[in-house]
């Protein structure tokens, strides 16, 4: 490997990056809308046997791909089967890059609220922009439609991409940097915050309903879709980046104990920022509301809202733990992507990363235009919204799903998994059992396949899990509109970025050349 694609300084620096990178917004709010959606205890069933079954494996060979290749994502899939592996690296990293922008979006709407948190956030205020008067919502809903309607938003969004372009201009080493201070830090907010809830008076009564479980939901097909995408989201699965940071570790590292720490670290975060949130909800008897969105910026100001002291506190320390949990993932996105083009186009860090931040900063103003269209709030209230939650749709629930299959496709059946394995047991300290070979190659897939397909199939003749019809719902025509975008941007754009490259010299194993080997 080229010195210049930077490499870890030190083991404890790629495990704070890649568990940083899968601690995130996913942890905090989206685990538990999910846990609440899909019936609390119920929950942790399909999401465990989705953490064994595919999370494990699929950051073991991710980790294993990015290592045995030293590139990123695209060339690293390119090694195994050439072109149509690449063009599998780039779909992933363009539907990662269409997550990336919202959720920086989402980030910045973060922002609005952290500022918010030091005072205006608490109080009543009127929505002009919805024609709403003061009181009307409750005081966190107020303030974030209020954010939204407003072109303030925009420059939180930017200020988000600003930071993340800054952390990831000098590579691994700044990257490092930046998580060595984010994720301890990270680590203590949720422990006070999880002290705090399970403290509160009945704070244990939120307990009650995580761990009382409603078999009856896991008939549901969508409850192990959304466990599956949960997974994939929640340990970075799908989006090419543990492949790429794993392409900075040297030679002898072992993937099998990586893949295990990060995510242990990563679900035991998950599981007690869990706890947190189910407290400090049930504790005020504020329901936490099925939608993600709602939970980060309505319902759980609203639970701190209700604390009897110390709600300025707790509210800056919560947006501040979303902020710097939210940062290390966003920062290890544009690291993937960048990574993607810098290996197989040959191009400065610098150069690439500034494109990106302007691109991905369009993109995420978009989401963020505060461009009122239901001023009865009976949906998502303005356009950026509306578009946010239906990209997200086909990005999140069935994007890493559809990227997840196809890596196992080929490592199974192209490269074989076995030789895989052997790759990662050279250096492992615990070797993977052949049985991991069946996963990868039969397991993993046939399952992922039967999610999607039955989902769309359901999705298509009825409302779907977020009532997102797309065959005769409402605001129809945007939902097609979405759809085709998604499909234009990840499936034809991973065509044109898989056959930009053609002219450049490969070797016959479809290696990139090294600059050295070219000259
Ligand atoms: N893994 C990241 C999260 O959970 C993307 O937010």
């Amino acid at each position: 490997m080229s010195q210049s694609r930077g490499e870890w300084k030190s083991k404890l620096g790629f495990i704070l990056a890649a568990s940083g990178s899968a601690i995130g917004l996913g942890n905090i709010v989206f685990f538990s809308a999910n846990a609440y959606r899909f019936g609390a205890g119920a929950f942790y069933i399909p999401y465990l046997i989705a953490l064994f079954a595919l999370g494990i494996p699929i950051m073991i060979l991710e980790l294993g791909i990015g290592h045995r290749a030293r590139k990123a994502f695209p060339e690293a899939l390119y090694e195994i089967a050439g072109v149509k592996g690449e063009w599998i690296g780039w779909f992933g990293l363009l539907n990662a890059a269409v997550i990336t922008m919202y959720y920086i979006t989402i980030l910045g709407w973060v922002f609005g609220m952290w500022i918010g948190s030091f005072g205006s956030l608490w109080e009543p205020r009127p929505v002009p922009a919805f024609g709403l008067e003061s009181g009307t919502l409750s005081n966190s809903m107020s303030f974030f439609f209020d954010m939204i309607s407003k072109y303030d938003a925009v420059g939180y969004v930017m200020l988000v991409w600003f930071l993340n372009g800054l952390i990831v201009w000098w590579g691994t080493k700044s990257i490092e940097r930046a998580v060595k201070v984010f994720v301890p830090l990270m680590w203590l907010f949720m422990i006070v915050l999880i002290l705090r809830g399970l403290t509160l008076p009945h704070g244990t009564n939120g307990l009650l309903l995580l761990f009382t479980p409603d078999f009856e939901v896991m008939k549901d097909i969508n409850v192990w879709q959304g466990a599956f995408s949960q997974i994939f989201f929640t340990l970075s699965l799908g989006f090419g980046i543990m492949a790429t940071y794993a392409s900075y570790l040297p030679k002898k590292t072992d993937q099998t104990s990586n893949a295990l720490t990060i995510s242990f670290l990563n679900c035991s975060f998950e599981f007690i920022a869990g706890l947190a949130i189910f407290s400090l909800l049930f504790c005020f008897a504020v329901v936490p509301s099925a939608s993600t969105l709602s939970m980060t910026f309505f319902v759980i100001p609203e639970g701190i809202g209700s604390f009897p002291v110390g709600v300025k506190l707790f509210g800056i320390l919560f947006y501040t733990l979303l902020l710097t949990a939210g940062l290390t993932s966003s920062v290890s996105l544009v690291e993937g992507i960048g990574a993607g083009i810098i290996d197989k186009f040959g191009i400065g860090r610098r150069p690439v990363v500034l494109t990106i931040c302007v691109i991905g900063a369009i993109g995420s103003v978009a989401f963020a235009l505060p461009k009122v269209i239901d001023p009865g709030l009976a949906n998502d209230g303005t356009l950026g919204l509306t578009l946010l939650d239906m990209f997200d749709h086909w990005a999140f629930s069935y994007g890493l799903l559809i990227c997840g299959f196809l890596e196992c496709v080929l490592v199974g059946w192209v490269l074989g998994a076995d030789k895989l394995r052997a790759w990662i047991d050279q250096n492992a300290f615990i070797k993977l059992h052949p049985f991991f070979d069946v996963m990868i190659k039969w397991v993993i897939p046939i399952v992922i396949l039967f999610i999607v397909v039955v989902s769309i199939v359901q999705e298509s003749t009825s409302g779907g899990i977020y009532g997102h019809n797309f065959v005769v719902g409402e605001n129809r025509n945007l939902h097609i509109f979405v759809l085709a975008m998604w499909i234009i941007f990840t499936v034809f754009g991973a065509m044109i970025l898989t056959g930009a490259g053609g002219f450049r010299p490969r070797k016959k194993t479809g290696r990139l050349l090294d600059k050295e080997e070219q000259e």
